[in-house]
């Protein structure tokens, strides 16, 4: 079965603007260099990483709301980065976007009925009376109360703004949907709430996402592969068991053991891996692997010098780290017990 989104070699660099220097030697931003995924039909691959590393813009470039500098995006089998105004239309009508900050992102001026249909009359979608009854459907979908369809969004809270945000990714009943970061401007209580709300929206309609984090432990329940990305590239790669229970690169072996683990004999056996300085400025990337400033297994010059491939740790489960050994993983050279047993859903 082919893929329904295919990502590859994409690259976004942003020209510097600030500093007159910088921008006079013609230097970018590689906020995304060269990263290559997909997606299948019916799938959630999360896009993970710190903040800075390239997650959004990778979005972004898919969505077309930028464009790419390079590579190729195809969905469908169609090669997005040439699609012409009505294909792109069509195209955005079938690959949907949840943003961050549900406030930022609906228009305040606007009530939840306006917000929820303007999808419907940019693409010329129903009646007036038709499209109202959509709205006031949609709502009900997302656990709203189809009464609030004259509300405002500083009416409510963060949470129930954000299931807005979700009716209105939906209303044109989308194929795909990039979720970035949907979860993350909430409270922890009720972040399991819409990613709850997410999951069932996805058997009901078979959507397909892309769903954005910077926190392993958010997508656990809901994803079905994992890409770790740093620094615009992408590290590992993988089934979400394989990635949770045997990380290989060292930078999801760090990330890991940041989730809190729910056994606290387990918890208490676990280091914490807490890497050292700041993530390296996309201006200029470390040299040879990007991680090597920041790894507590680099070895020189090897790590400053040449930049690891991702190569296959087992089926359909990759890593980029000059020492990440193919399955199965001897004791890992970082010291306490990284690994850990996650119960599925
Ligand atoms: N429009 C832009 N112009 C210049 N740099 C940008 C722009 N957008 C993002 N960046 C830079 O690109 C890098 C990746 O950003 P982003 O994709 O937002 O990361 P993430 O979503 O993972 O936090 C960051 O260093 C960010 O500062
Ligand atoms: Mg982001």
């Amino acid at each position: 079965m082919a893929a329904l989104l295919e990502v590859e070699d994409l690259k976004k660099h942003f020209p510097v603007n600030q500093g007159v220097l910088l921008s006079r030697l013609g230097k970018t931003v590689k906020a995304v260099d060269g990263v290559t995924f997909s997606v299948d039909e019916g799938e959630t691959l999360g896009l993970v990483g710190e903040s800075g590393c390239g997650k959004s813009t990778t979005g972004r470039c898919i969505n077309r709301l930028l464009e790419a500098t390079e590579g190729k995006v195809h969905f469908e089998g169609q090669d997005v980065r040439k699609l012409h105004r009505k294909e792109l239309k069509a195209y955005r009508r079938d690959v949907q976007f949840i943003f961050q900050d549900p406030y930022a992102s609906l228009n305040p001026r606007m009530t939840f009925g306006e917000i929820m249909s303007e999808p419907l009359v940019i693409h010329g979608v129903g009646t007036r009376r038709e499209r109202q009854d959509r709205c006031k459907e949609m709502l009900e979908i997302v656990g709203l109360n189809p009464e609030h369809i004259n509300r405002y969004p500083h009416e409510f809270s963060g949470g129930q703004r954000q299931r807005v945000g979700i009716a209105r990714a939906i209303m044109l009943r989308p194929k795909m949907i990039i979720c970035d970061e949907p979860v993350s401007a909430l409270d922890v209580s009720i972040q399991a709430q819409i990613i709850n709300l997410l999951e069932e929206l996805q058997e009901e309609f078979g959507l397909t996402y892309l769903f954005i984090a910077h926190d392993l432990a958010v997508i656990r329940h809901i994803c079905d592969r994992v890409a770790v990305m740093y620094l615009g590239k992408i590290v590992e790669l993988g089934g979400w068991k394989e990635v949770y229970n045997s990380p290989s690169h060292p930078y999801t072996q760090s990330l890991l053991s940041a989730v809190p683990v729910p056994d606290p004999e387990k918890q208490r056996r676990r280091a914490r891996i807490i890497l050292k300085g700041d993530v390296p400025n996309p201006v200029d990337p470390p040299t040879g692997c990007r991680f090597h400033t920041r790894c507590p297994i680099a070895q020189f010059p090897l790590c400053a010098e040449e930049e690891p491939p991702l190569r296959e740790m087992a089926i359909g489960h990759q890593a980029a780290c000059h020492f990440a050994k193919p399955f199965p993983i001897p004791e890992s050279k970082m010291g306490g017990e990284v690994p850990f047993d996650s119960q599925p859903g």
